[in-house]
């Protein structure tokens, strides 16, 4: 099915870019025929040779190289594959893709097209969270170019988050999905809404090693993040650290603080449906150090100056323009579960409130059950003690029923 496809290969000027030696054999492995555009930037990363011997073509780097033109113009070079892909996506292509800029072959190819675009994004990831990326990605989804990934993980520079270019083996299933029209849309109730689901603990930072967090495993939230899925909603999870894969069919962008979980939730609205499940932390350290803090000799103690976090669970709850037409949140307490619940979604304006009493007899912290009161306008359900993964089909479920119920009154 796939031997015999051509591929335009596009490399952007990033780290990633050497994944890009691997995934021309594996295209070339599975028979389709790759030929390379590289930018400018890209050359600093890997070199034409290394490219043009894995393709066994001539690599393209200019636009106005007259001999190219002689052979090989760009509109013919845009043209003459099934598939363009661009991998590594660099911030700057997409931002070009997104306003239509073509200042470079690789642009102008892009720009000169008829073929489907799949984009592999890779980047930092404050630059990949930034405003604008974020705003360019819908442009680009909005324009029906394919994206895969980027994933989260250890990053070259250091830091951990998303922004991680797919693997190989992930973007060649990509390139197959489309060749081979795999991967039908989810469809079930929730099909054509958004979902966003915040799930797990956040750590704020006291000093390069060392952070307040809590014992929210995250469980709960990336249940319901899959179950959402399942019935067809366009789910993103965003998730403070955890141990836990990612849900099939969602989307996931890992922070680390409540500033960034609240930067990475702005960032995923609009949506129609929020569920802000993660155990936020109320305070951080009000001047993280930069150094390790140290024992000061005949010093009894140390104290920490906290300042409050933003909080998520209000800021959408009370959004003036884009507010979620649904706002679930979640009370963790551990007495006077029902009162002090109710008093929550009061303050917080959400629509819903998940009560769990979480006071150490429980166990439901880090847990595998849960018992659940939901709270809403005018009255509250008492559930069965369940496992976390029935309270999300049913919360999913309820939620499906809440937009099915408001569709047919219309
Ligand atoms: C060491 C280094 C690594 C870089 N890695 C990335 C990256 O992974 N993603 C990205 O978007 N930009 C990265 N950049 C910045 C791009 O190279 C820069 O924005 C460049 O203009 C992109 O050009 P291009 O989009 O034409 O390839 C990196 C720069 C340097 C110096």
């Amino acid at each position: 099915m796939l031997a015999g496809k051509r591929v335009l290969l596009i490399i952007g000027g990033g780290i990633a870019a050497y994944k890009c030696l691997e995934l021309i054999r594996r295209l070339r492995e599975r028979g389709i025929s790759v030929r390379a555009v590289m930018t400018k930037a890209a050359a600093e990363f890997v070199t034409p040779l290394s490219v043009s011997s894995l393709t066994g073509d001539k690599v393209f780097t200019d636009l106005f190289s007259l001999t190219d033109e002689a052979e090989m113009g760009h509109i013919e070079l845009s043209r003459d594959a099934d598939l363009l892909v661009v991998a590594p996506a660099t911030a700057d292509l997409m931002a070009k893709m997104a306003h239509g800029l073509a200042n470079d072959l690789a642009s102008t190819v892009l720009m000169a097209t008829d073929k489907p675009v799949l984009i592999a994004p890779a980047m930092n990831l404050r630059m990949w969270l930034h405003a604008a990326t974020q705003r360019n990605l819908e442009t680009l989804k909005g324009d029906d170019i394919l994206v895969v990934g980027p994933t989260e993980g250890d990053m070259a520079c250091g830091e951990f988050g998303p922004g991680r270019m797919a693997e190989p083996a992930e973007i060649i299933a990509a390139i197959e999905a489309h060749f081979t029209g795999a991967k039908p849309a989810a469809r079930g109730p929730l099909s054509g809404l958004r979902a966003l689901v915040t799930a797990g603990p956040t750590h704020e930072p006291i000093d390069p090693v060392r952070y307040i967090a809590n014992r929210s495993s995250g469980k709960q939230g990336y249940a319901l993040a899959a179950a959402l899925a399942r019935l067809g909603a366009e789910t993103v999870l965003i998730s403070g650290p955890t141990v836990l894969p990612a849900p099939p069919g969602v989307t996931v962008t890992r922070v680390e603080t409540a500033r960034d979980m609240l930067a990475a939730t702005k960032a995923a609205l609009p949506s129609d449906i929020a569920v802000c499940a993660a155990a936020v932390a109320d305070w951080r350290v009000a001047e993280d150090a930069e150094q390790k803090i140290k024992k000061k000799p005949g010093e009894k103690g140390h104290k920490l100056a906290l300042v409050e976090n933003p909080d998520i669970l209000a800021t959408v709850s009370q959004l003036k323009k884009g507010r979620p037409q649904l706002v679930v949140g979640f009370a963790a307490e551990t007495e006077k579960v029902i009162e002090h619940a109710t008093a929550k979604r009061k303050r917080k304006g959400c629509d819903w409130i998940v009560a769990n009493d979480v006071s150490p007899a429980s166990g439901v912290m880090g847990g595998d059950l849960n018992t659940i009161h939901l709270i809403f306008d005018g009255g509250s359900e008492d559930w069965p003690i369940l496992p976390k993964q029935a309270v999300a089909e049913r919360l999913a479920q309820r939620i499906a029923d809440h937009f099915t119920d408001r569709t047919s009154d219309k």
